[in-house]
């Protein structure tokens, strides 16, 4: 089946369908825009990550689902339930996977610039790990913990100096970043020292995080081989002993046919080796492993549906499709000029007669989802699937031009369920006071 999501198919009807859910069907019932989530696949994809655990580290370290890329609450009970942990980076995303009922020692704390109040908020729940960011807000733990007569197990974020090849504002392991503290001018080592020496402080691990939407093996293995190198450092110059290393998240999928991602398993296993030839040459124990895998969880699992408008074709130049969501429920394009994938709900595998660009409802020219989609011949009415929308689109929704957020309907086995609402006018306006 030529679809860039593999949980598609096409019913008897001869329209699409997801999760044995045909897309008319759930257009009708829920309305367009509306997310659609085979949530089959999402559990497929934890167990991928979660075997690959198994099998490469002996079960010896946790899979986080770094929560950014879909935050809602039914998303965490889905990972609580496959046995995973979150990463979370905001007080909105730990409010959100703790009213869900996940567990708070699976929860790993994120984020460069956390307020006292984030910090203290994690702390009274009890979350696993606090991942710091710097010295300010490592001061700013040790601190409330002190306070609170609690100590704070921390990791804290290292830049490794690794350029992946991937867009400039999603990459973030290089020296110019403003996540992290860096390895090549001791700022890494010095953090660590301070560290150490805190009273409230319990240095439990070292976190990197290189990008996202990467397509090569070489980037993670160098990040891999550069931690462990720096945790052996850490044991011989200073007797630190660093027992957990988190090697972040960012492997990358296919939005189109041109993107060509490796096996996650594959990454697992090529950095499993690295690991555990430095643990050995160097003479320090193989690390408890912690991985944390957004996008490559949910967003193959996931699609919009639209319903068109007009059809514009300005001869010679261009036909526009416009449909009734845009940049406000899928800002990729306007940010990153980022490529998607179109369908036709009604027979998709028809012959692609048309190559039009889709555009959304918003007051902005850039304010575009797909540019120079291929698609059977698409009229005012018709149904259409912007696909792998399950990551990085809900979570990065906004209310511009007061258009409310779409729902997220999630399916699995042919049944349908109403996981997010869709926002109503009155939820628009729910803050305005005066
Ligand atoms: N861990 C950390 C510390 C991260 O900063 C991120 C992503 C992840 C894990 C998960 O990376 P993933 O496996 O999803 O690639 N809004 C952008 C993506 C920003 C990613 C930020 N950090 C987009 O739409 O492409």
């Amino acid at each position: 089946m030529d679809f860039v999501m593999k949980c598609l198919s096409v019913n008897q009807k001869g329209n699409l369908s997801i999760g044995g859910c045909d897309l008319t069907d759930i257009a009708a019932e829920y309305g367009t825009p509306s997310y659609i989530m085979d949530e089959d696949e999402i559990r497929k994809n934890c167990r991928v990550y979660t075997n690959a655990m198994n099998e490469y580290y002996d079960g010896k370290g946790i899979v986080l689902y770094a929560s950014k890329a879909l935050s809602c609450k039914y998303i965490y009970r889905i990972m609580k339930e496959e046995g995973m942990g979150v990463d979370v980076v905001s007080g909105g995303e730990l409010y959100t996977a703790i009213k869900a009922g996940f567990p708070a020692e699976r929860i790993y704390f994120h984020g460069n610039n956390k307020t006292d109040d984030e910090i203290k908020m994690a702390l009274e729940y009890g979350v696993g790990r606090i991942v710091a960011d710097n010295v300010f807000e490592l001061e700013s733990i040790n601190k409330i913990a002190g306070k609170m007569g609690k100590t704070a197990d921390i990791m804290f974020r290292i830049k490794p100096g690794i350029d992946a090849h991937t867009h400039s504002f999603v990459q973030t392991g290089q020296i110019d970043s403003k996540f992290g503290v860096a390895l090549e001018t001791g700022e890494a080592e010095e953090f660590a020292v301070k560290a150490d020496s805190m009273p409230n402080i319990n240095v439990v691990g070292v976190h990197c995080h290189i990008g996202s939407q990467i397509f090569e093996l070489a980037p993670f293995e160098l990040a891999a081989e550069k931690m462990m190198n720096f945790i052996a450092d850490m044991k011989d110059r200073h007797g630190i002993e660093i027992d957990e290393l988190n090697l972040g998240g960012g492997y990358g999928i296919k939005y189109t046919e041109s993107d060509t991602p490796i096996d996650y398993d594959k990454y697992i296993c090529a950095v499993s080796k690295v690991v555990r030839g430095i643990s050995e040459s160097r003479g320090v124990k193989l690390p408890f492993i912690v991985m944390e895998p957004g996008r490559s969880i949910v967003a193959e699992a996931g699609l919009t549906v639209y319903k068109v408008g007009a059809v514009k074709e300005i001869p010679n130049i261009r036909t526009y499709i416009s449909v009734d969501g845009g940049m406000g429920d899928n800002p990729r394009y306007i940010l990153y000029q980022s490529e998607y994938e179109a369908a036709r709900v009604c027979d998709p595998l028809a012959e692609k007669t048309m190559i039009a660009t889709i555009a959304g409802k918003c007051c902005e020219s850039g304010d575009i989802l797909v540019e120079n989609a291929r698609l059977p011949e698409v009229k005012a009415g018709d149904l259409i699937a912007v696909l792998a929308t399950g990551a990085y689109n809900y979570s990065m929704a906004s209310n511009y031009n007061r258009i409310p957020r779409p729902p997220i309907v999630m399916v699995s086995g042919g049944k349908a369920r109403l996981a997010v609402k869709r926002e109503s006018y009155d939820d628009l306006i729910a803050n305005d006071l005066i």
